[in-house]
C-alpha cells in the first residue's frame, strides 16, 4: 500500500527543511554576477517550495530524473525535446508574454515553435507561399502599421505553416521547401499572398513529452494556425500566429499559444467564386485579413 505523506509537518521537521533552504540559498551569496545570483536563489526557493508542497517521495524523484534523462537523450540538432517540454508546460508562452509587454494596440506575440527554417524563398506581393503544398488555397491580406497607425513600408514578413495533411515541409525529410516564404510590405504598409487554409496537427509526441501528455490525459494537438514573423527597423520584432475562428481546438492548444486577439475569420468561398487577384481556383478557397500592429523597439 502506498502511504500518502502527511502534509502537516511538525515544527522540528519544518525547521530542518527551512534550514536546508537557507544554506543552499546562502551558497550563492558570493556569486559575482548579480543576475545569476538572483536567478539561482529564486530557483532554489521555488524548487524547494514545490518539493515541500507535494512532499515528493524518493521514488517520484527517481522517476523525474529518468524523465529528464529521456528528454535529454531524444534531444539532438534537429529535435529539441526540452523546448517541447517548456512549450507543453506553458513556460515558453509565459516567457513570450513577459518579454512582449502589452503596448497600445500592438499585436500579441505567441510561441515560435520548432518548424521555422532560415532561407525561405522570397515571394512578391500576391505570390503563392504554398509552393505546391497540399491544401485548400487561402488568400491572406492585411497591413503592417505602428501603434500610431502609420504604415510600415518594407517590413519583412516571414510566413510558414503545415500543409493540408498537417505536416511541415521539414517533416518530410526529402528536402522540399513548401508552405514557407518571406515577402515585404508595400509603400502603404500592405501585404497579400496565397497560402493554404491552416489545419490542426499534433506536436511531435513520440518521445517523453508525448508520454507525459498521454499519462496526464492531455492531447498533443495544436489549434490550426499560420505562423508570422515581422521585422522592421525601429520596431519590436513580432513572432506570432493567426488561428482559425470556429476551430474546436482553440481552448485546448497543446502549447497554450492561443490568444483571442489572434483568432481570425477564415471566410470560405464556394468553388467558382472569383478570387481577389483573378487566379482560377479549382475548389473552395478561404480569405483572411490580418492587420498587424508593431510596438516600437525597446518597449
Ligand atoms: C508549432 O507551431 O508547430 C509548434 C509549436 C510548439 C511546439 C510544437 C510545435
Ligand atoms: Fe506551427
Amino acid at each position: 500500500m502506498t502511504l500518502v505523506p502527511d502534509r502537516a509537518v511538525p515544527p522540528e521537521q519544518a525547521a530542518r527543511e527551512e534550514d536546508l533552504i537557507a544554506r543552499v540559498r546562502a551558497s550563492f551569496d558570493s556569486c559575482r554576477d548579480p543576475r545569476l545570483k538572483e536567478l539561482m536563489q529564486a530557483l532554489v526557493k521555488h524548487l524547494h517550495a514545490f518539493l515541500r508542497e507535494v512532499r515528493l517521495t524518493e521514488e517520484e524523484w527517481s522517476r523525474a530524473i529518468e524523465f529528464l534523462t529521456a528528454v535529454g537523450h531524444v534531444t539532438d540538432d534537429r529535435r529539441q525535446e526540452f523546448i517541447l517540454l517548456s512549450d507543453t508546460l506553458g513556460a515558453s508562452m509565459q516567457t513570450v508574454t513577459i518579454n512582449n509587454e502589452a503596448h497600445g494596440d500592438a499585436t500579441e506575440a505567441t510561441v515560435f515553435g520548432p518548424f521555422f527554417a532560415e532561407g525561405s524563398p522570397r515571394i512578391e506581393p500576391g505570390g503563392d507561399m504554398s509552393f505546391g503544398a497540399a491544401g485548400e488555397p487561402c488568400w491572406v491580406e492585411g497591413t503592417v502599421t505602428g501603434v500610431d497607425g502609420d504604415p510600415v513600408p518594407g517590413a519583412r514578413i516571414e510566413v510558414w505553416e503545415a500543409d493540408g495533411d498537417g505536416l511541415y515541409d521539414v517533416q518530410y525529410g526529402d528536402g522540399r521547401v513548401a508552405a514557407r516564404a518571406h515577402l515585404f510590405t508595400g509603400a502603404d504598409g500592405s501585404y497579400r499572398f496565397w497560402g493554404v487554409t491552416p489545419t490542426p496537427y499534433p506536436i511531435p509526441h513520440d518521445g517523453p513529452v508525448g508520454r507525459m501528455l498521454e499519462a496526464t490525459g492531455r492531447s498533443p494537438m495544436r489549434a490550426s494556425h499560420l505562423h508570422f514573423m515581422v521585422e522592421a527597423p525601429s520596431y519590436r520584432t513580432l513572432v506570432t500566429h493567426i488561428f482559425v475562428r470556429g476551430d474546436e481546438l482553440l481552448d485546448s492548444d497543446a502549447v497554450f499559444g492561443v490568444r483571442e486577439s489572434l483568432v481570425k475569420d477564415f471566410e470560405r468561398r464556394p468553388a467558382g467564386t472569383p478570387t481577389p487577384d483573378g487566379r482560377v481556383v479549382d475548389g473552395t478557397w478561404t480569405k483572411v485579413r490580418f492587420d498587424i500592429v508593431l510596438a516600437p523597439a525597446g518597449v
